[in-house]
C-alpha cells in the first residue's frame, strides 16, 4: 500500500514543486514505485515530467468526471504522473457544492494504491478544493519553507487549514516542516532557524527536518531543462541534500 505524501505550504515559491520533483526522483532512484499526481493548475511538476495535458486524462477527468487514477495515469521517463490541467484553475468555482467534493483524489487513488510504494502530490499555493482534495487523500505532509521573515510567514494558518482536515482524515500528520533554500547560518536568519521555527513545529506536533536544502543554481539548471537533479547535477548540493531527506524520511515513515 502506497505511502501518500502531499508537499504543501499555502505559501506561492518555497519550493513545493521542487521537493516533490526531487522525492519522486530519488526515490524512484533507489527502486520505489511513485507516482506523482500535479494538482497545481500551473502545471510546474506537469512540465518537468514532460507530460501530455491535451487529448488526455488529467486530474481535471478525476475532479469533475469521476475518472479512476489507472485512467490518467502517464508514464513518463521521469516516472509516472497524473497531469494537472489549466482549467482546474476555476475548479474552487465550479465544484459541484457537496459532502464528496473533497474525497474526489482520495477515492480515484484507491485502485492504484497497491502499484505504488510512494503517492507524491504538488499543490497549489492556497487553501481551495484541490489542497483540500490532497489533505484528505494523503497521510503526511511535509511543509517546505525559507529561513526567513517572510518565508515562515502563514505556517501557523497553514496548520489551521490542517486541523480542520485532521478531523475527518485522521491518518493526516506533518512529517516535518523543511528549510529550503539554505544559505549557512547567518546571524539574521539563525534566531529563525534555531528558535522560531522549532517552536512553531512544535505547536504543529511535528518538527523540523535535520537536513537543510541548500540554495544551488543547479536545481533551476535542472528545471529549465526538464531533468531531475539526480541525473543533471548528482553532485550538487542540492541533490546531496535531498538524497538525505529521503534517508531522514524513510527512517521515519517505513
Ligand atoms: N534549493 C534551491 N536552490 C535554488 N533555487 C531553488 C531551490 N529550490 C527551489 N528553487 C527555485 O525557487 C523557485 C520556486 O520553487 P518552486 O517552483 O519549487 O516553488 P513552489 O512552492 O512550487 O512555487 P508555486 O507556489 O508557484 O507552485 C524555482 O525557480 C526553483 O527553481
Ligand atoms: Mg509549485
Amino acid at each position: 500500500m502506497a505511502i501518500k505524501i502531499g508537499i504543501a505550504n499555502r505559501k506561492g515559491g518555497i519550493g513545493k514543486s521542487s521537493t516533490a520533483l526531487a522525492l519522486a526522483a530519488g526515490l524512484k532512484n533507489r527502486g520505489y514505485k511513485v507516482l506523482m499526481i500535479d494538482t497545481d493548475p500551473q502545471r510546474n511538476t506537469t512540465n518537468v515530467y514532460k507530460a501530455q495535458t491535451d487529448g488526455v486524462a488529467t486530474l481535471y477527468d478525476i475532479i469533475f468526471a469521476g475518472y479512476k487514477a489507472a485512467d490518467c495515469i502517464q508514464h513518463t521517463e521521469y516516472g509516472d504522473i497524473i497531469a494537472s490541467d489549466e482549467n482546474l484553475q476555476n475548479a474552487d468555482t465550479q465544484i459541484k457544492l457537496g459532502p464528496g467534493m473533497y474525497k474526489y483524489i482520495r477515492n480515484a487513488v484507491k485502485d492504484v494504491e497497491n502499484d505504488y510504494d510512494f503517492i507524491i502530490y504538488d499543490t497549489q499555493p492556497h487553501a481551495g478544493i484541490l489542497l483540500g482534495n490532497v489533505l484528505m487523500s494523503c497521510q503526511y505532509v511535509i511543509t517546505p519553507c525559507t529561513c526567513d521573515a517572510f518565508g515562515i510567514q502563514g505556517i501557523m494558518d497553514f496548520y489551521e487549514t490542517i486541523n480542520e482536515y485532521q478531523e475527518d482524515n485522521e491518518n493526516l500528520t506533518i512529517l516535518g516542516l523543511l528549510i529550503i533554500k539554505y544559505n549557512g547560518r547567518q546571524s539574521l536568519t539563525k534566531d529563525i532557524e534555531e528558535n522560531l521555527l522549532p517552536s512553531y513545529a512544535e505547536k504543529m506536533n511535528t518538527k523540523v527536518f535535520n537536513t537543510r536544502i541548500r540554495e544551488s543554481v543547479k536545481c533551476r539548471e535542472a528545471q529549465t531543462l526538464r531533468r531531475s537533479i539526480f541525473d543533471y547535477a548528482p553532485k550538487s548540493t542540492t541533490a546531496i541534500d535531498y538524497n538525505t531527506l529521503i534517508d531522514e524520511i524513510l527512517k521515519e515513515v517505513e
